[in-house]
């Protein structure tokens, strides 16, 4: 039993996973929980994953770190994704390879605590309804018996659900003590935040498995560096690239 720092979709943005890592630092916290997307997007996977290792933290495999490794194809990623994963693939070394492809597709940690990355069976569904919830603490309750709350990612919004029986509801994030004989779905944010549009602030989450409790962050960290970085990698996708691979899709259809 221990604190937690719960965190994923890091997707190569440094920056955003250092000013995470000293704000686990301040608070004591040595203990880190991945729920994937370790790479796609930003110019420095190989530098988040040296990062993640030299931490030993439990890290398992998202989307991302899927189609970065060719486990997964494109058929699902957006033009956006699609483009900067082209350039993971050309760029990540091939230890950090070999590190990617050895990562789980699901954890159970203590015996009741499961990472997911999207949803319990589908690592591409995004869970962002109670009815995608419901589903899937069916499918927990299979696959995981034993577990009384799951960390997932992959939709990169901080979340709280509580899940009695066939009764969801989404609580605020904050600080929350949980119930001991309710199911819990805890999506911790993204720590990349250069895709949102209402802030640039990397997110992560606390939990504590003594006292059963979890509270949700959000740290400044230097996102032009991060958005200048990826720009001259070649990471971001152009309009004319982004209207070329759209009328690809439309011509052949996967
Ligand atoms: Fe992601
Ligand atoms: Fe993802």
């Amino acid at each position: 039993m221990a604190l937690y720092g719960v965190l994923g979709d890091i997707h190569g943005n440094v920056e955003a996973l250092e000013a995470v890592l000293a704000a686990l630092d301040q608070r004591g916290v040595r203990r880190l929980l991945c729920v994937g997307d370790v790479v796609g997007y930003n110019a420095d996977p190989d530098a988040c994953i040296a990062l993640l290792r030299a931490r030993a933290t439990q890290v398992i495999a998202g989307n991302h770190d899927l189609i970065g490794t060719r486990r997964l194809g494109f058929e699902r990623c957006s033009n956006k994704a699609r483009y900067s994963l082209q350039r993971t693939r050309q760029r990540l070394s091939q230890a950090s390879g070999a590190w990617l492809r050895s990562l789980p597709s699901s954890l159970l940690v203590e015996g009741r605590l499961a990472l997911v990355h999207g949803g319990v069976r589908d690592v591409q569904l995004y869970m962002t309804t109670p009815s995608h919830i419901r589903r899937n603490a069916e499918l927990l309750r299979e696959d995981f018996p034993t577990a009384r709350v799951c960390f997932f990612g992959h939709s990169h919004e901080q979340r709280l659900y509580e899940v009695s029986g066939d009764e969801v509801e989404a609580l605020p994030v904050g600080a929350c003590r949980l119930a001991a004989e309710r199911l819990y779905f805890i999506n911790a944010g993204s720590v990349d935040a250069q895709r949102k549009r209402e802030h640039r602030l990397a997110e992560f989450a606390l939990f504590d498995s003594d006292a059963w409790t979890v509270e949700f962050h959000s740290v400044r960290y230097d996102a032009a560096a991060t958005e200048a970085k990826a720009a001259v990698g070649g990471y971001r996708i152009v309009p004319f690239i982004d209207w070329l691979y759209t009328m690809r899709r439309r011509l052949s259809p996967t």
